[in-house]
């Protein structure tokens, strides 16, 4: 077994973090309190090649691993979480869809530009009425002649307010429940799809998640992704992909949040000494790197099987949930290591905390992920 990651993997983990430090650090604070989206730190992310990770080169990306993917999510969230799940969308939830289930003119029309930051993508699934219930969609989408004509109301969408394409979910056949689910390929930049507000989020906040309306929206045929009815199991496939993603997400938040309480009890002194030589404080730190390596090796081991044609589902759904739930509690941790500091603005673990709870919702909530995993080892 071989638990060490190769050269590569470990250049592009030094490469990732110095660029999060250098250029993503400063900013942070200022871009959260005021949820200012990143323009200048996107387009660098695409010259950097973290926009199409895992898009293979032939479609102008990077043509690396999951794992490799894994490690990337995880440095930009240790420094910056939004930047990482505007990454994360972009990769997993978008270039990873079109690669898998587009058509070649699909695929030469849109990946390019994505994957290398020319263009930016998004994933549309949650609906006003439809969450975890996510086949309870009632956007709808009509044929007629060459096209469709959309209608309907899609919220949490995240990088919807800058995307360029947007994998949409919609409803073509009622009757068919999840059955009647079709994927399109949206061009936002067509007449007929707005956004309706940007959420003012907990945490996050220098990633925009937006609510979107489709009115008559029309849609050439060629757009649509899949087949007829096949849009929820494309949802899913995408999703359980995604899932990894978010799982290093919350690993790299978990990790910043514990390097900082670290240094912290360094230097604070209390008592006449650094409190991390207070027992109780040092089995703390203990417990938080304890947790963030199993983490790690959960959220490896997801994408490692992904990249060895392995069955993955639950182990995505693991990771992601242990992961996320691991990212809330050392960031909880880290705080009360910071005592009354811990609770200003004036240190980053709030901001940790603020961006750790997502984890534990988007991408299928903590409680779908149990849902997933019963389901798979009970089968
Ligand atoms: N992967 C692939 N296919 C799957 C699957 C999976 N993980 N889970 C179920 N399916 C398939 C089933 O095989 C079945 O297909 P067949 O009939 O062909 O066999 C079909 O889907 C229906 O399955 P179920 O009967 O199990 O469906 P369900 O409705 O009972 O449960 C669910 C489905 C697991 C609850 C699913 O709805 C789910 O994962 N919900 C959570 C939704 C979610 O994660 N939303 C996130 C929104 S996106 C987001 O957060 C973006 C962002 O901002 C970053």
């Amino acid at each position: 077994m071989e638990f060490r990651l190769n050269e590569d993997q470990q250049m592009l983990r030094e490469m990732v973090r110095q660029f999060a430090e250098k250029e993503a650090q400063p900013t942070v604070a200022e871009r959260d309190e005021h949820a200012i989206w990143p323009d200048r730190l996107v387009a660098k992310m695409g010259e950097l090649g973290l926009l199409g990770v895992a898009v293979s080169e032939e479609y102008a990306g990077a043509g690396l691993d999951y794992v490799s993917y894994a490690i990337v999510i995880e440095e930009l969230s240790r420094v910056d979480s939004s930047l990482g799940v505007i990454a994360s969308v972009n990769n997993s939830l978008c270039c990873y869809g079109i690669e898998k289930f587009g058509s070649e003119e699909q695929k030469r029309e849109l990946l390019p530009a994505l994957a290398a930051g020319r263009a930016l993508g998004a994933f549309s699934l949650s609906e006003p009425g439809a969450g975890s219930d996510a086949a309870a969609q009632k956007t709808t989408a009509v044929r007629d002649g060459d096209s469709y004509v959309i209608n309907g109301v899609k919220n949490w969408v995240t990088n919807g307010d800058h995307a360029d394409t947007i994998i949409l979910m919609t409803m073509t056949d009622p009757a068919k429940s999840y059955k009647g689910i079709t994927a399109f390929l949206v061009d936002t930049k067509a007449p007929g799809c707005s956004i309706v507000k940007i959420e003012n989020k907990l945490g996050i906040r220098s990633a925009h998640s937006s609510q979107m309306a489709y009115d008559n929206y029309r849609i050439p045929a060629w757009r649509r992704l899949g087949e007829e009815g096949q849009g929820f199991k494309i949802a899913l496939t995408i999703l359980n992909a995604g899932r990894i993603g978010i799982a290093a997400q919350a690993l790299g938040i978990a990790q910043g949040a514990y390097e900082a309480a670290l240094n912290y009890t360094k230097v604070r002194e209390q008592f006449g000494k650094p409190i991390h030589e207070f027992q109780a404080v040092g089995f703390t730190l203990a417990d938080m790197a304890t947790r963030i390596k199993a983490a790690r090796l959960l959220t490896y081991e997801a994408a490692w099987r992904k990249d060895n044609g392995l069955d993955y589902i639950k182990d995505a759904a693991m990771a992601k949930l242990y992961a996320s739930e691991t990212a809330m509690w050392v960031a909880t941790k880290a705080i009360q290591l910071h005592g009354s500091n811990g609770y200003s603005k004036e240190y980053p673990v709030e901001r940790f905390f603020r961006d750790a709870k997502i984890t534990e919702i988007y991408e299928g909530t903590s409680e779908i992920q149990r849902l997933v995993i019963s389901r798979e080892i009970t089968k």
